[in-house]
């Protein structure tokens, strides 16, 4: 391998230089094609992986599975209630057992102190599976989507992201565009704007990438031109169902609508989602937000938009399995 990312965790976006990242981004292309080739090898071999789940996940715990499973890795799930991280046993003394037994580490869980602790005391790589402050690996499988969808350099790409611009998402793509020098605009009420230390972090990025940024409450403003329109749920895991009334009341204006989508002046734009999504009332939040607010059309996407070809969702879903097995193969691969 000629690029070494060796023994390195992903804690932040902002952790790997761009070219690192851009490196993760290739690499992930070259073993999605060789799945789809069944041509791939097995780099990880003998290999095991501790999975600690302290926030519920589909798509970041089957692609951790998966991909470990296709590249000859073993591991083993911690759920939300089956560890005593946290209630019993401290980050510290957990990373010092876990390190003893596993080669790498995932953490999903509200502290972003926790995964830096845990990554900090297991003498292995630790990557972080979402935070309350970041998702990293996330932003991996986000610009290789947009890669994929888009013939333009990544540096040229325009995306919007809109809606709760505070939260793990709001943060990432705020900084993920800035490393990438991409032409980033993060939309959504000022009361829920990122604070000024994720803020300074993308301006410092920003200028050393030549990224463009715009930080603004005007949603129109925010999606004029550009190939793709990011948005995530209005309340995150962890944050209790009460906050749901006041951030309805902040966020309709930024539901990703059909006309929002038209309003970027371009047939080609497409729509992007993390996920899960409320875009209907067929889950029982959906269902039961839809009808304490009188919200018939969606939450922060309609159902026009979310079952329109528009929508790559879905294909950034599958590329979190190859982006993540780009990480393993990068940072413990033979
Ligand atoms: N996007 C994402 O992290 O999905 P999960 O919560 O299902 O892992
Ligand atoms: N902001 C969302 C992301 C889910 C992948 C949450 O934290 O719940």
């Amino acid at each position: 391998m000629s690029f070494n990312l060796r023994n390195r965790s992903l804690l932040t976006v902002q952790d790997y230089t761009p070219r690192e990242f851009r490196y993760l981004v290739d690499l992930a292309r070259d073993l999605k094609r060789a799945k789809y080739a069944r041509t791939e090898q097995e780099h990880l071999k003998g290999k095991e992986i501790c999975l600690i789940f302290e926030k519920t996940s589909t798509r970041t715990r089957c692609a951790f599975e998966v991909a470990c499973s296709d590249q000859g890795a073993n591991v083993t799930y911690l759920d939300p209630a089956g560890s005593q991280i946290g209630h019993k046993e401290s980050f510290k003394d957990t990373a010092r057992v876990l390190g003893r037994m596993y080669d790498a580490i995932e953490y999903r869980g509200a502290s972003q102190t926790g995964v830096e602790t845990l990554a900090k005391y297991a003498g292995v790589p630790v990557y972080n599976g979402l935070t309350d402050e970041y998702h990293p690996t996330q932003m991996i499988a986000d610009v290789m989507t947009m890669r994929e969808h888009s013939d333009k350099p990544i540096s040229e790409i325009k995306y919007a992201y809109i809606g709760d611009t505070r939260s793990n998402m709001g943060h990432s793509l705020l900084i993920v565009g800035c490393l990438m020098g991409m032409d980033v605009r993060i939309c959504g009420p000022r009361s829920l704007w990122p604070s000024e230390e994720y803020q300074t972090i993308a301006k410092e990025l920003k200028a050393q990438s030549g990224a463009r940024l715009m930080i603004t409450d005007d949603p129109r403003a925010a999606v004029e031109g550009v190939d793709f329109i990011h948005t995530d749920v209005w309340v995150s895991m962890g944050e209790p169902k009460e906050v749901w009334k006041e951030r309805i009341q902040l966020l309709t204006p930024y539901q990703v609508n059909a006309e929002l989508m038209s309003a970027s002046g371009n047939p080609q734009t497409k729509f992007m989602h993390c996920l899960p999504a409320y875009h209907d009332t067929e889950t029982a939040i959906g269902k039961q937000i839809s009808e304490d607010y009188g919200m018939s059309n969606g939450l922060e996407v309609t159902d026009e938009v979310f079952e329109s070809q528009a929508n790559v969702a879905f294909e950034q879903a599958e590329n979190r399995m190859h982006t993540i097995k780009a990480l393993l193969v990068a940072t413990l691969g033979d």
